[in-house]
């Protein structure tokens, strides 16, 4: 079932995704080549380019048809890709999109100077758009995702972490971007209101559905799948969903062992493959996937505002493929 909808989704934008890699390619021009290395060592190293499809197929849903979606689509990645750079080296994560992360090649100023270059390289493009909705679109997502990132920092560690404030944290760092992605879809195709409005429901609820479910993969898959290591919220000292859920189910032992393990200093794989089996008994997994599931579900809903065509229909597989998906 997921292999059949991701080869769906790779027959549908094959074409798209080599214009896009073209784009990015082309128009990172960076004046120093060391920060050409270091973009490249991420940008270039296999992502899944879902935001960039995800505005070209919302253009294009909205009939927009000049071609230009292509270059446009290349903000989301340039931003998607400046807040991993920093975002690894926040997290002192090791691997990224199965390569060891640019900060453990790198000096980690390097690598943050980088970020904030792709960042500059995604103001560039939106000011192309010349739409100053379109920019006031991208203010608010890196203002919401910089703090967003900074909610979590400082809630690192909480065991007492709230699902509301898991769900406004996840609406910052993720959902926000994708749902500017979609949004901003819309507003170069010039589409009404009421679509403009529809496709933001949509990002918004894709994007907390997709951080739902890189939270569950990080209990239940393994490092090869993933292209960056499982197990890497606990010894980040990030509480997320499945956890959450679960302390809050846990009588007193079962809590007292579960907080035990993940304000251990030391990350111990076989005590975190026993917190696995624990938060899949509290229920953590099943609740998670089920508030994912939601979330996808009123995601498709929105997409009742438009006609049937290709690009809707990819958009709806998209909408299924991010919870199903192994990486
Ligand atoms: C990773 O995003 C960061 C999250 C929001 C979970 P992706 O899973 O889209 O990463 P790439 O772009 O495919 O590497
Ligand atoms: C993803 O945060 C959102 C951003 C990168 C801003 P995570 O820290 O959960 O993402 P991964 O797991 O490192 O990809
Ligand atoms: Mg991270
Ligand atoms: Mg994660």
């Amino acid at each position: 079932m997921t292999a059949d909808i991701k080869q769906q989704i790779i027959s549908m934008v094959g074409p798209d995704l080599e214009q896009v890699e073209a784009a990015l390619e082309e128009n990172l021009s960076p004046n120093l080549e060391l920060v050409r290395e270091i973009a490249s060592h991420l940008l270039f190293a296999g992502g899944k380019r879902l935001r960039p499809l995800l505005m070209i197929h919302a253009a294009r849903m909205c009939g927009y048809a000049t071609g230009e979606e292509i270059l446009f689509s290349t903000i989301f990645e340039y931003l998607h890709a400046a807040t991993l750079l920093h975002d690894d080296v926040v997290d002192g994560a090791d691997m990224r999109r199965g390569k060891p992360a640019a900060h453990t090649r790198w000096d980690a100023p390097k690598v943050v100077l980088t970020g904030d270059f792709l960042l500059a390289r995604a103001l560039n493009v939106a000011a192309r758009t010349g739409s100053p909705k379109v920019i006031s679109v991208i203010a608010r997502i890196t203002q919401e995702m910089s703090q967003g990132e900074i909610d979590q920092l400082e809630n690192k560690g909480r065991p007492d972490l709230t699902e509301d404030e898991y769900n406004r944290i996840i609406e910052r760092k993720t959902a926000v971007l994708i749902q500017g992605a979609c949004r901003s879809g819309a507003i170069v195709a010039n589409a009404p209101e009421k679509k403009e409005t529809a496709l933001t429901d949509y990002g918004y609820h894709l994007g907390m559905a997709f951080q739902m479910a890189d939270d569950l993969l990080d209990y239940t898959a393994t490092a090869e799948e993933l292209g960056k290591n499982p197990g890497a919220d606990i010894r980040e000292g990030k509480l997320t969903l499945p956890l959450i859920h679960s302390l809050a189910n846990a009588g007193p032992a079962d809590r007292e062992w579960i907080l035990s393990v993940i304000q251990d200093s030391e990350f111990d794989p076989d005590r975190f493959a026993g917190l696995r089996d624990k938060i899949s008994d509290l229920g953590g997994i099943a609740y998670t996937e089920k508030r994912a599931v939601r979330h996808v579900e009123t995601a498709i809903k929105a997409l009742s505002a438009f006609e049937d065509s290709p690009s809707k229909t990819l958009l709806s597989l998209i909408a299924d493929y991010s919870i199903q998906r192994k990486v």
